[in-house]
């Protein structure tokens, strides 16, 4: 049977860093704070850099690593909740500038758990035989949509993109995944799109930037990560011990820490990269994996637990072979 096989990574932050001690000058926070809290020390925000460049720039080195060419691709997924435009979509943007004309491309919306669903997608596609090589993005630019004004909320988001290649394989790659989601708890975490506004239902509108409720999205994250982990070390007779590393989306320290407390396992099998990037959301799993990559900490057979959860809500666990 086919799975899809990760052959290639790449990412990208934007050129500018911001400190919590830059957010201190401009806010009334500090650094202690945010780092007991979360664990975030900087983040990078995007000034020049948009969603659709950073997406492809970070899928221009996953591209080279994979050695896949463009006209090869056939599809295209990008994971993000912060598209430069409605339409077109931010993948049919990345598949213009790639070169990629014998792809299909679209977005998909899941919020921080993009990465992971869109991973899970292109397994689907593989599975059933219909798409052999994916090019698959995780990008957002955050800071468009958060609200500087609210110091709960803005310390802990950053820009950034990472990208996979993704190719049928009879050994390794993705092997199961769990995925879920719970839209009648959307409002634990949300933000508002255009509103209803047209020339016949005119009306007082007040846009909502990024709002969350910071502690139920915390309880959230920590049962439902650690559910999840559960259900697919179960589901295929793993063991704990036989997890070489755990991906997980970067929302903060204390929930990874918690997650890794309810497995039994050390905090080195769960790397972390929220320390220079905050929650960059969807791009924040390919980010990682990209760290990882390079920094020569994925081999050959490595057996991996993805874990994506945010905004939806959503929330899922990948097995994979490296
Ligand atoms: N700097 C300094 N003080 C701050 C602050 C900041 N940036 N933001 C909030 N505070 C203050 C609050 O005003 C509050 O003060 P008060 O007690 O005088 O009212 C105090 O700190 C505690 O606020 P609270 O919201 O209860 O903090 P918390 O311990 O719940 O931490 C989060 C807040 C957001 C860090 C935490 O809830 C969290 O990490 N939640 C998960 C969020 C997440 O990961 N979301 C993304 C999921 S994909």
């Amino acid at each position: 049977m086919m799975n899809a096989h990760i052959t290639g990574t790449g990412s990208v932050l934007p050129k500018k860093k911001v400190t919590n001690f830059d957010l201190a000058e401009r806010m009334d926070t500090n650094d202690e704070w945010i780092v007991s809290r979360t664990g975030i020390k900087e983040r990078h925000i995007a000034t020049t850099e948009t969603t659709a460049g950073m997406a492809v720039e970070a899928a221009e080195k996953a591209m080279q690593e994979a050695g896949v060419q463009p006209e090869e691709l056939e599809l295209i997924l990008v994971a993000t909740v912060t598209a430069d435009h409605i339409v077109p979509s931010t993948a049919c943007e990345v598949q213009a500038a790639l070169g990629a004309k014998n792809a299909a491309a679209m977005d998909l919306n899941a919020a921080c758990s993009g990465f992971v669903f869109a991973l899970n997608t292109a397994q689907a596609y593989v599975r059933a035989g219909i798409y052999k090589k994916l090019l698959i993005v995780g990008v957002e630019t955050l800071s468009k949509v958060v609200d500087w004004s609210d110091r709960s909320t803005c310390i802990l988001f950053g820009d950034g993109a990472g990208a996979a290649v993704l190719e049928a394989a009879e050994e390794g790659g993705i092997q199961d995944f769990v995925q879920y989601s719970d839209g009648g708890r959307g409002a634990a975490l949300l933000c508002d799109a255009r509103p209803v506004r047209n020339l016949f239902a005119s009306q007082e509108y007040k846009q909502e930037y990024v709002k969350m409720d910071g502690q139920e999205v915390f309880r959230f994250a920590v049962k439902r990560v650690a559910e999840s982990i559960d259900a697919i070390l179960e589901r295929n007779g793993l063991g704990t011990e036989q997890i070489s590393l755990y991906v997980m989306h970067q929302a903060n320290a204390r929930i990874i820490q918690a997650v890794a407390k309810h497995l039994g396992e050390s905090m080195e099998k769960f790397p972390m990269n929220l320390d220079h990037c905050g929650n960059t959301s969807g791009a924040s799993v390919p980010l990682l994996l990209d760290e990882l990559n390079r920094a020569g900490r994925l081999h050959r057979g490595d057996r991996l637990i993805f874990s994506g959860f945010g905004g939806g809500l959503t929330w899922g666990s990948i097995y994979m072979i490296w």
